[in-house]
């Protein structure tokens, strides 16, 4: 659903009349077929894809307001995230936009989706700090009459119909296919039936990133006889956090094989614990983090960084996109998973050009 705009111009493309058929002298009568199929292509277009290309109106024409109570700006995955809705929700696109941010506090969103009822904006858009909390102001965004979407996190909650939808990354497939990539990366380099001792440093804890994240790769520890959990804390999602996590484990532990990051900003922190604990990273010790943002791709090219599980932030476009369906009337799935990657030391330099965050 989100990639139509190409498919509609390569549609209209392809009507488009050569030289040779212009000339003759049946060219009246071919120049009125080709344009009346120019012009059904062209009524085609704006059906199947008005929601891609159109700017977003309500119907008396007035720009649409939507207020965004963002996290905060913890790191540099959540800093392409707010750019991507300040560029998207633009008046030009038919919107305004309303941005807080939350400085990763659930009590100062939940002031900001009051501030946005008080102001009576048309759609709110939440990345819940954390998952659980949030009945009372939803019901209170529910009797104003409000739609909230949910975008990035999730938030559980004991009745779904207090939001109407979510979108954003699949963090427990996410957990998962790190634990996969650590199987087979074992497993190329000899290393499969190795007693392997790991640390795991978590990001906010109680957020659907962290849920989901942590629960992959525990299961996957747990599953695996040659496989030990040395020790687990948060970094909070914040490169601060995660070389002092990193640093404590260091003094506690001298032999660890592998670190999971729940996000990039924590693996950078802990490559300088590392480092300045006089080991190397990406070699003594195996790093794998999750996000995928160009740092992330350098220090893998670099050797750093062995695997980075891709979340993709650009949600903008997403939200757009489902608030100009639901403008046209439409309805949308309830949960829309993006699909994400996983890459490493052999992929990242043949894909950094290609990634734009
Ligand atoms: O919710 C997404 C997570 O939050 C990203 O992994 C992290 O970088 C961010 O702070």
């Amino acid at each position: 659903m989100y990639t139509c705009s190409c498919v509609a111009s390569d549609f209209c493309m392809l009507v488009t009349p050569t030289a040779a058929e212009m000339s003759g002298h049946k060219r009246g009568e071919k120049m009125k077929k080709v344009f009346t199929l120019m012009l059904v292509a062209l009524l085609v277009c704006c059906v199947l894809f008005t929601g891609c290309t159109k700017k977003a109106a309500k119907s008396n024409g007035k720009l649409i307001t939507v207020g965004y109570a963002q996290v905060g700006a913890e790191s540099d995955w959540r800093t392409a995230n707010t750019e991507s809705f300040k560029t998207t929700f633009v008046e030009e696109n038919g919107y305004k936009l309303i941005f807080d941010d939350a400085q990763q506090k659930q009590e100062n969103q939940i002031k900001a989706i009051r501030n946005f009822i008080q102001q009576d904006v048309d759609y709110i858009v939440v990345a819940p700090v954390v998952e659980t909390g949030w009945e009372t102001v939803l019901q209170e965004a529910k009797a104003a009459g409000i739609p909230v979407i949910l975008s990035d996190r999730q938030m559980k909650v004991s009745d779904d119909s207090l939001y109407l939808c979510w979108v954003g990354g699949n963090f427990l497939k996410e957990g998962q296919d790190s634990v996969v990539w650590l199987e087979n990366y074992l497993a190329k380099n000899g290393r499969a039936e190795e007693n392997i001792n790991i640390c795991l440093i978590q990001g906010t804890i109680g957020s659907s990133a962290q849920i989901g994240r942590s629960e992959g790769i525990l299961a996957g520890i747990e599953a695996n006889p040659h496989w030990n959990l040395l020790a687990k804390q948060t970094g909070d999602f914040t490169q601060a956090g995660g070389q002092e996590v990193m640093e404590s484990f260091l003094k506690q532990y001298y032999d660890i094989d592998v670190v999971f990051c729940e996000n990039d900003n924590e693996a950078w922190g802990a490559i300088d614990a590392i480092k300045a604990a006089g080991k190397v990273p990406g070699k003594d010790i195996i790093i794998i983090c999750f996000d995928a943002v160009h740092e992330t791709f350098n220090r893998m090219i670099a050797g750093e960084i062995n695997c980075a599980v891709e979340c993709n932030p650009l949600h903008g476009p997403r939200v757009d996109e489902i608030i100009k369906i639901l403008e046209d009337g439409g309805s949308v799935d309830k949960i829309m998973y993006v699909t994400e990657g996983v890459f490493d030391e052999e992929n990242a330099a043949e894909m950094l050009p290609t990634r734009a965050y």
